[in-house]
């Protein structure tokens, strides 16, 4: 990967991010905004698929955006941008939609799942066509890299397969992009539930420690994360099988402040005081970052003015393709 190698990220605005996606994801993104031609797109046209409520996507985008720029992605180096911004987002994804089959669609394990979820309640057209829009998003910078996890992977393959035909049916037009797997970040367990994954659904917001809580949230959660009860000298040692929840406040604490795992287990004796150090830890990196959102959040225009500036850069990428494209299939101009 060179400085110039394009790669896209997309996120959803649905909800609070949480420390498992700060450490999990954000935090490489801001690191690896100087690795690549880095494009952060917040779909919250995505994010229509489920929006029934006025209101509340746009706030949901606004927030999302403040919190990227809070942990540090910088205007002047990664385009970050909102996808309604740029309204070649939802010209290209007819065009997508005019060249993926209906069966394709069908197959999809994402459209399955989510329809399933919500038998019975509303199931919009826009959950069955999200990977033609998603194309779109993908096609339209000329994306070489996608880091994606497990569940986008048939979503990257369904873009390439649209792209492959689209190129044969009217002449090579798009990029072939590759899903790749982004730098592992630190795998951050519920704070009540360690062998599940931290996440804003979990059973009991205890659990879930939210970038923006107040501090004396944090550290209520973290004292009463979930640990263990033998006790001894041995009881604070970093074991995944035997001792989820220690191993998860170890990995936690490895993860916010360099270190290893077992290095810091040897340097306690008792769950409480390893508690108390691993919220302390964690505080100190989310400080700023919360400081940061809310000077933001409280100065919109300045937010505006960020993703404006983002919005120019990607509509200078997307309206050359979206303009390659009519002419590769021979619209006529307007
Ligand atoms: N479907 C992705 C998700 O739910 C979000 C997304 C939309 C995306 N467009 C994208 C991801 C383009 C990567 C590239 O996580």
């Amino acid at each position: 990967m060179s400085t110039t190698t394009r790669v896209l990220s997309c996120i959803q605005p649905t909800g609070d991010v949480h420390l498992g996606n700060y450490l999990g994801a954000l935090r490489n993104w801001e690191r690896g905004q100087h690795e690549c031609d880095a494009f952060h797109g917040i779909v919250d046209l995505h994010a229509l698929t489920v929006t029934e409520e006025p209101g509340v996507v746009g706030e949901a985008t606004l927030s999302l955006a403040a919190m990227l720029f809070a942990v540090g992605l910088d205007p002047d180096v990664a385009t970050v941008f909102a996808q309604s911004h740029v309204p070649e987002h939802s010209e290209l994804a007819w065009i997508m939609q005019c060249n993926v089959a209906y069966g394709e669609l069908s197959r999809m394990t994402q459209f399955k799942d989510k329809t399933t979820k919500r038998e019975g309640q509303f199931i919009s057209a826009g959950l069955f066509t999200y990977p033609a829009l998603q194309a779109a998003d993908i096609l339209l910078y000329d994306t070489a890299e996608v880091p994606v996890g497990d569940d986008q992977r048939q979503h990257i393959e369904i873009t390439r397969d649209i792209a492959i035909r689209f190129n044969h049916r009217f002449g090579e037009t798009f990029v072939l992009p590759e899903a790749v797997t982004p730098a592992a970040g630190a795998r951050v367990m519920s704070l009540q539930n360690p062998t599940a994954k931290m996440s804003k659904s979990d059973d009991s917001s205890a659990g879930c420690v939210e970038i923006v809580d107040e501090p004396s949230v944090v550290m209520k959660k973290f004292k009463r994360a979930v640990t263990d009860s033998d006790t001894g000298p041995d009881a604070v040692r970093f074991d995944r099988e035997a001792k989820p929840g220690v191993a998860n406040l170890l990995e936690i604490h490895a993860a916010v402040t360099g270190r290893t795992p077992e290095e810091i287990a040897a340097e306690f004796e008792q769950y409480g005081a390893l508690k108390v150090a691993t919220g302390e830890a964690v505080l100190a990196v989310l400080d700023p970052i919360r400081t940061r959102y809310h000077e933001l959040m409280d100065d919109r225009g300045e937010l505006a003015r960020l993703l404006r500036v983002g919005a120019l850069k990607a509509r200078e990428v997307a309206s050359t393709t979206l303009e390659r494209t009519h002419r590769a299939i021979g619209m006529l101009p307007a």
